[in-house]
């Protein structure tokens, strides 16, 4: 079945498209015919990636540490100057930070400050240098990648689950500052999603990641992936979503809908 191009024509830079969520995006824009730059500070695997991908013409890598403003810079300048403008900024970087199980307490503030700088700072200055280029163009669209844990809380480090509720807030904000330039912000937060990250964090084989994600899991029959999360990426890049902003797109089969206290306690008494 052959499926129409959704990007044709439009200039994407993913950053952290070297591996997981970022990949799996990278992968999907360029078979929907969009010009990818991706933005990584793992410049093998994103080489690697790349050259899997091809052609050159299509999807190249450069270094962008996005906590350094004069990366996040050069990256959106060479998007212009190689491919004439800039339609999507994905800003997708970002890491979990310690395992931090001791809560407020044990929160260690060089850890908080790396999370802060990765996840927020950073998607801060991808929005800056992006909107630099779309205000002029009159177009745009800014996805940024959340976390299920804008949505439910208690259980992840308190360091993520900020800085994933403050690139939250900054969509929202900037949807409305950029909407009159016809510039649409959006997030998407993911649910597990069994890349490098959670296979450190739960220290598992993706396989075992998948089974635990599952276990937990509202939506039964299927196993969320890094394509369910890019397909949304997709939507919220593309045309198809032209009048969509300022959301915050839960893919999480409905997890954070529910609170399995009650369920759970009614078990323990045998009520059913
Ligand atoms: N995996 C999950 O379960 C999950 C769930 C919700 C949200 N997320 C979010 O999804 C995003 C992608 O994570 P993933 O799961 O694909 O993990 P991943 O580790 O596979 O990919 C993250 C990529 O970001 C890059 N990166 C990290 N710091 C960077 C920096 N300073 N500058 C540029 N690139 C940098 C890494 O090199 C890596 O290639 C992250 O923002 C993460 O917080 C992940």
């Amino acid at each position: 079945m052959s499926m129409a191009k959704r990007l044709e024509g439009k200039v994407a830079i993913v950053t952290g498209g070297a591996s997981g969520i970022g990949e799996a995006t990278v992968r999907l824009f360029v078979q929907n015919g969009a010009k990818v730059i991706i933005a990584d500070v793992q410049d093998e695997l994103g080489q690697k990636v790349c050259q899997d991908i091809g052609p050159p013409e299509d999807i190249s890598y450069m270094h962008c540490d996005v906590t350094d403003e004069s990366d996040v810079q050069t990256t959106v300048d060479t998007a212009i100057s190689k491919h004439g403008n800039l339609d999507i900024m994905f800003a997708n970087a970002g890491i979990a930070g310690a395992r931090n199980r001791q809560g407020i307490i044990g929160t260690d503030y060089e850890d908080l400050k790396r999370v802060f700088e990765t996840n927020v700072f950073g998607a801060f200055l991808c929005a800056k240098h992006a909107a630099r280029v779309m205000i002029p163009a009159k177009k745009g669209s800014i996805v940024f990648t959340s976390s299920v844990a804008s949505v439910t809380y208690g259980d992840v480090p308190h360091t993520y689950v900020a800085s994933k509720c403050a690139v939250v807030g900054l969509a929202k904000n900037l949807c409305i500052e950029l909407g009159q330039y016809g510039i649409r912000v959006n997030c998407v937060s993911p649910f597990g999603i069994a890349s490098p990250m959670l296979m450190n964090e739960l220290d598992m084989g993706k396989s075992e990641v998948e089974e635990f994600v599952s276990e937990i899991a509202t939506l039964k029959g299927e196993v969320v992936d890094a394509n369910d999360v890019a397909e949304a990426v997709l939507f919220l890049g593309s045309g198809s979503s032209k009048y969509v902003s300022g959301q915050n797109l839960v893919i999480d089969g409905g997890y954070s809908l529910t609170n399995v206290a009650l369920r759970e306690a009614y078990k323990k008494m045998r009520v059913s």
